[in-house]
């Protein structure tokens, strides 16, 4: 139903008012706490803002923070502009602002949805504290190829499992209340397909058939959408030959038409203007209203909209309901957010101070981080390190590493108050600590590899941190070869060559393809970038305090040329199932499993699982199943196991994938303990999109699994009868 607040607001806005709510800028002029002595620069770019924001011409900005500066600019708006319409401030909280968190795709190892929900929530408390309303996040991009670099911001390659991760962290974001001091909007990007972009190449087209971008990419976009997410941001890409920031079908007929979405879409950074360089849109003006015509309510960064929809409207291009549509968007928007009763909200000069850091969102840090490293290798049980009584060498780029502690986007966070590896490590170990470069990420240090095994030689076990830089991931940061940089791996074969037991600590922002010694130790924990607290969360895991729990969301191939690699492929009419390699699917230099598969994840015990069983042969179209596993903690320590669903349609209209995820859920167990796992099916958990793009499942036989990881598990089948 029409709000008459603001519609009446709308009746009385000019058509340059109306541009004015539909145009959001990067913020140069606020600053973490005010500037002293702001250059002249400074000083002249903040007064442009505040002319512009007194003539009604922007509606809010983003990533700049700061109490002082946020309530200057807002009294600019509520005081002098035409219709004291409150600005809205902007982020990219990914994860976290002051405290960060570990990177999403590393805490979506943990498989915890409690957890996204509750570093979502820290996250919005520091954000609000800073200035904020809207964080545009989470990443819901499903990422299927290791070399995007994005991968890095969102919940990996499954869709499933994406799904659960996006709900937990919009309403992390958005809390009970959009209207409360502490909670900020979501905003599910990239709409959409911006993880299919072709061979991982950051910007690149997404040629993917609408069943795929239906069944694979869209999903985690509507369950943020049911939870709530009331804004959304259009991609870089084009989905087959469409760019999305001009894509009608993606934006109105699907998003608005078939879903419903009430909230408003935001350009990405220019991509409106981008349709010219797309080949899109002739120019600023065509561009303009090829995007506005589309659905895409606000323009970020270019200033398009400002700049040309008055006269658009006025020439009929732009249809004046489409302007006054995307604008009640926006209005509806900041209305939820509760700014036009009290614009001051989430600045508040005394939060900025008590809500930046708290010991509890600290902690939470450190929880996520241990609860987000994955163990994939751990020969002989290596791993937990002794405390004491062994010399420990901790080698490599990352050892005692500040700056690339946060990791990939982060936009805000207090670097100096990263606990370091080392930092981590001597708080256990004390003075049983060496630790040494040896190298730089991307580059040999003089003497660097002498140095390293000279102290591989005097320790027990040598520890070997290395991995990725931040800036090697994220945006703009694909990889034609997603394995650890050379003076790294010449570093590994160095310290292994000492024959000292080697521990690997990866840092990385993807999957990688791990080669040599790297790949020959025996043992492995993959960390991601585990944010403020990773030294503390690390050293936790490594010295057995807490034992690893993480699964993988990314399958970690053989070798780069293997990507796209994922576990939910289709199967080909030439799969290789046995030894037989003529004519089958597969390249010559690897086989075709993954190094390390979706899913998996060691721990300090040993779990096994028993057969699936499920309670009934068949399975009716209205009806469910029941599938169980007996799983017994088999080690001596405690375990936390996640234990994964995934089905198999064996004969349908379409291939299927050799696999899918359909659910998991987490257990404790103690030494000698076991547990019957069950969990339940029903058709809609079999059915997938068809060529008519609607989603069904058809009659016929499934394999069902109840296994530790995509490759793993002793099926059960069942038919699904019509
Ligand atoms: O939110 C981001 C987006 O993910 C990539 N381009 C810039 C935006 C605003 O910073």
């Amino acid at each position: 139903a029409a709000d008459p607040f603001i519609e009446k607001l709308i009746k009385s806005m000019s058509l340059e008012e109306k541009a004015g709510q539909l145009s959001i800028y990067g913020d140069t002029t606020r600053f973490d706490g005010p500037p002293i002595n702001p250059t002249s620069e400074q000083a002249q770019g903040k007064e442009k803002v505040k002319a512009d924001i007194a003539a009604g011409k922007i509606t809010g900005l983003f990533n700049g923070i700061g109490v002082a500066g946020g309530r200057e600019l807002q009294q600019v708006a509520i005081e002098r502009s035409p219709h004291k319409i409150p600005l809205i401030f902007a982020g990219d909280i990914i994860h976290g602002v002051k405290t960060t968190f570990p990177i999403p795709l590393g805490e979506s190892a943990s498989w915890d949805t409690d957890l996204a929900m509750r570093t979502a929530r820290a996250a919005a408390l520091e954000a609000t504290a800073k200035g904020l309303h809207w964080t545009f996040a989470p990443m819901v991009d499903v990422a299927r190829d290791q070399r995007w670099g994005r991968v890095a911001e969102g919940a990996g390659e499954d869709t499933y499992l994406g799904i659960q991760l996006a709900k937990a962290r919009v309403k992390g974001f958005q809390g009970d209340s959009l209207k409360a001091e502490t909670s900020v909007v979501a905003c599910p990007k990239h709409f959409a397909a911006y993880g299919a972009v072709q061979g991982g190449m950051e910007y690149n087209t997404a040629d993917i058939p609408e069943t795929t971008l239906r069944e694979v990419h869209l999903p985690p976009f509507k369950a943020a959408f049911d939870a709530g997410a009331l804004t959304t941001m259009s991609s870089f890409n084009d989905i087959a030959g469409v760019p999305s920031t001009g894509n009608h079908y993606l934006l109105t007929d699907i998003l608005r038409g078939e879903w419903g979405f009430k909230g408003l879409v935001v350009s990405d950074y220019t991509s409106e203007e981008e349709l010219i360089l797309h080949g899109f849109a002739a120019d600023g003006a065509d561009a303009t209203a090829k995007a506005i015509n589309a659905g895409c309510d606000m323009g970020m960064q270019s200033g398009l909209y400002m700049k040309y929809l008055p006269d658009l409207v006025r020439s009929g291009k732009v249809k004046l309901a489409v302007l006054d549509e995307a604008v009640r968007r926006v209005l509806y928007v900041k209305k939820a957010l509760g700014l036009f009763e009290n614009p001051y909200r989430s600045l508040d000069l005394t939060r900025e101070q008590t809500d930046i850091r708290r010991p509890e969102t600290v902690a939470l840090a450190r929880e996520a981080g241990r609860k987000s490293c994955v163990l994939l290798k751990n020969e002989g049980n290596l791993l937990p390190l002794p405390k004491s009584g062994k010399k420990i060498a901790l080698i490599g780029p990352f050892g005692n590493d500040k700056a690339n502690c946060p990791g990939p986007w982060a936009v805000f966070p207090d670097v100096e108050s990263c606990v370091t590896w080392e930092a981590g490590f001597r708080a256990v170990i004390g003075d049983a600590l060496t630790v040494v470069k040896g190298s730089d990420v991307e580059a040999p240090i003089e003497g660097g590899i002498d140095a390293a095994v000279k102290a591989a030689k005097a320790a027990d076990i040598v520890v070997l941190a290395i991995g990725e830089a931040a800036n090697m991931s994220g945006e703009a940061q694909s990889r034609v070869d997603i394995s650890i940089p050379a003076p790294q791996l010449a570093l590994a074969e160095a310290v292994a060559a000492t024959g000292k037991p080697v521990v690997v600590l990866l840092k990385h922002g993807r999957a990688l393809a791990l080669t040599g010694a790297v790949k020959e130790a025996p043992a492995i924990l993959a960390t991601w970038f585990l944010g403020s607290e990773e030294g503390n969360a690390i050293a936790d895991i490594v010295f057995g305090d807490y034992a690893p729990q993480g699964r993988l969301p990314v399958s970690f191939p053989q070798a780069s040329g293997q990507e796209p690699f994922y576990y939910n492929h289709r199967i080909t009419g030439r799969p290789q199932i046995s030894d037989d390699k003529n004519f089958k699917a597969r390249y010559r230099e690897v086989t075709n499993e993954a190094l390390y598969p979706f899913g998996h994840g060691l721990s300090y015990s040993t779990v096994s699982y028993g057969t699936t069983a499920v309670n009934a042969p068949t399975l009716a179209m209205n009806g469910q199943i029941k599938v169980t596993a007996i799983i017994s903690n088999t080690g001596s320590r405690k375990v936390h196991e996640v234990v994964q669903l995934y089905i198999h349609d064996k004969v349908a209209s379409m291939t299927q994938p050799i696999r899918a995820l359909k659910g998991f859920q987490h257990f404790d167990l103690e030494p000698g303990q076991n547990t019957t796992v069950e969990f339940t099916l029903t058709a809609a958990d079999l059915a997938f999109v068809h060529p008519n793009l609607r989603a069904s499942a058809e009659a016929g036989r499934f394999d069902v699994w109840i296994a530790p990881s995509s490759t793993g598990g002793t099926p059960a089948s069942f038919d699904l009868i019509a």
